[in-house]
């Protein structure tokens, strides 16, 4: 179906759009967030360049995606809780979020998407690497399909899975709910996505530790070949920032990784995320 209001120019292959034509600072009619949310199912990640956002004005086109979630480990803005920010300073060398990973997987019922809205960026670099994790499930054979659509896994917010989480929290005051840090939930390894019913090969890399009744030896074969499989070239793209610019993302059938490829730079990114996912399926 085409695009009435939009202009979608998708980013890769495999997934991806840039988004055109809309200014998000005004209000959005019913046609034009149709065709929004049409996009983010069809092409996984979309990006709108050149917004001028507040706080409030970035929470109220969430919304429309979904209730606003509290990410667990870091506080949020003191006036806008529900974002908090991610930064990375000149003098810092690890970043947050620098291993593949699709967004609070250890939850029970993980996000539907996330949303960053970039405030200052370095000149080049720093950009969001994505995979989708529907062509990683479509591209396996018919055998691997039928064993893994049986199979359930451990996806776990530990630290020791979660490096860059860890620099981060280490230095951050925002650093909460620690208690939290070994929160892990069970999974199928292939989930079907509640609105396109297409299955995703559900590949968290950071969070994902064994399959259920195995042991973290026996499982890491094939979740090695597995986390490699997931994130081949020709299933990703790249998000390109600058400032003002906002991506959005789709949790249940994609993972991603900030890339850290910035060192002397400052990059400062508010994020949002979106719950009222499903529980995986
Ligand atoms: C994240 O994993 O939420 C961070 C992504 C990024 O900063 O590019």
């Amino acid at each position: 179906m085409e695009y009435e209001t939009l202009e979608v120019n998708p980013i890769s292959g495999a997934m991806g759009a840039e988004i055109a034509g809309i200014d998000l600072a005004q209000p959005l009619d019913n046609q034009a967030f149709d065709e929004i949310h049409r996009a983010f199912l069809e092409f996984q990640v979309i990006v709108f360049h050149d917004q001028k956002l507040d706080p409030v004005q970035c929470k109220a086109f969430a919304r429309r995606f979904g209730r606003l979630e509290f990410y667990p480990f870091v506080k949020g803005l003191d006036e806008h809780p529900e974002i908090f920010e991610i930064r990375k300073e000149p003098d810092e060398k690890k970043n947050f979020g620098g291993s593949w990973h699709s967004d609070m997987s250890f939850t029970e019922a993980p996000p539907v998407g996330t949303m960053l809205y970039a405030i200052e960026m370095p000149p080049k670099g720093g950009d969001t690497m994505l995979t989708n994790l529907y062509e990683a499930y479509d591209a396996l054979s018919d055998g691997m399909k039928d064993l893994l659509d049986k199979m359930t896994a451990e996806y776990s917010a530990a630290l020791k899975h979660s490096g860059g989480r860890a620099a981060v929290m280490n230095r951050t005051p925002f650093a909460i709910n620690l208690d939290r840090a070994e929160e892990a939930s069970i999974h199928p390894i292939v989930r079907t996505h509640p609105d396109t019913g297409r299955k995703a090969l559900y590949i968290s890399a950071g969070h994902l530790t064994r399959f259920a009744d195995m042991t973290e030896e026996e499982s890491k074969p094939l979740l090695d070949y597995l986390r490699d499989h997931a994130v081949q070239p020709d299933f990703t793209c790249r998000v390109r920032y600058r400032a003002g610019t906002l991506a959005l993302w789709d949790n249940r059938c994609t993972q991603h990784r900030a890339l850290n490829d910035y060192h002397g730079e400052r990059r400062v990114i508010h994020r949002i995320t979106i719950g009222g996912g499903d529980r995986p399926n």
